[in-house]
């Protein structure tokens, strides 16, 4: 049995999650890079062979996920274009494909996951940020994930300012990075909720540094907790 508690799964998954323009997609990438580039076992624990390490993310992996990843984050002219509510259940509709085509058969099969977004980001955005029923949200995200946790979840930190700021520099906003500033510092104070909350599951990762720093970081912790002996 893993640290999640899942007999089966022999594979591992690790999760990306943090607010937008954190540097997220960045440092998974170099992270994926990282992990592809090595094979030596680390302290006697075997590296992932490159042909089973993934990259991933949510939503848009599957093919039903890029229809409803375009419906959730094509900006809209009016605001009866997605209501909460059914933002909730696309977020959820597309993790149960996700689930159960990908992340499912690829963990069996003994494969690494490297996952942008997932469980997480339901509970800091439509939870925290819209203000959603958190039981409501639990629910479907255990719905959606049918008994799958993430072996390590890396939340970067990046104080709320900054991301905006980086956000902003990169251009058009999507429908969800439009929401105001207010929305977007709940969806902060939910991710730090969720650190303290499940301290084993999420690591915090300062994303405040060079690209290389951050990088070097995220490795580090992922070194300790998979490969130390
Ligand atoms: P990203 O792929 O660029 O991170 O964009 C995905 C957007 O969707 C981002 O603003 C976060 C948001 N999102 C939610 O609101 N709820 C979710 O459950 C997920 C996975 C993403």
């Amino acid at each position: 049995m893993d640290r999640s508690g899942q007999k089966s799964m022999t594979g591992k998954f690790i999760v990306f999650e943090g607010a937008d323009g954190c540097g997220k997609t960045t440092q998974l990438r170099r992270f994926y890079d990282w992990l592809q580039a090595k094979t030596f076992p680390l302290n006697g624990n075997p590296w992932p062979e490159p042909s089973q390490i993934w990259l991933t993310k949510e939503p848009g992996a599957t093919s039903l996920g890029k229809t409803l990843r375009q419906i959730l984050l094509t900006p809209t002219d009016t605001d009866d274009g997605v209501l909460p509510t059914t933002e909730l259940l696309l977020y959820a509709a597309d993790r149960a494909q996700h689930v159960q085509q990908v992340l499912k058969p690829k963990l069996l099969q003994g494969h690494w996951i490297v996952c942008d977004r997932h469980v997480d980001s339901t509970v800091a955005y439509q939870g925290f940020g819209r203000g959603l029923d958190r039981a409501l949200i639990e629910n479907l995200n255990s719905i959606a994930t049918a008994g799958l946790v993430s072996n390590l979840t890396l939340w970067l930190d990046l104080p709320l300012e900054l991301s905006q700021a980086r956000r902003a520099h990169r251009g058009e906003a999507d429908r969800m990075e439009q929401l105001d500033i207010a929305f977007h510092r709940r969806v902060y104070e939910g991710f730090a909720s969720l650190a303290a909350q499940y301290p084993e599951r999420i690591v915090r990762v300062d994303a405040n540094g060079s690209e290389n720093e951050v990088a070097e970081r995220i490795q580090t912790i992922v070194i300790e907790r998979f490969f130390s002996e």
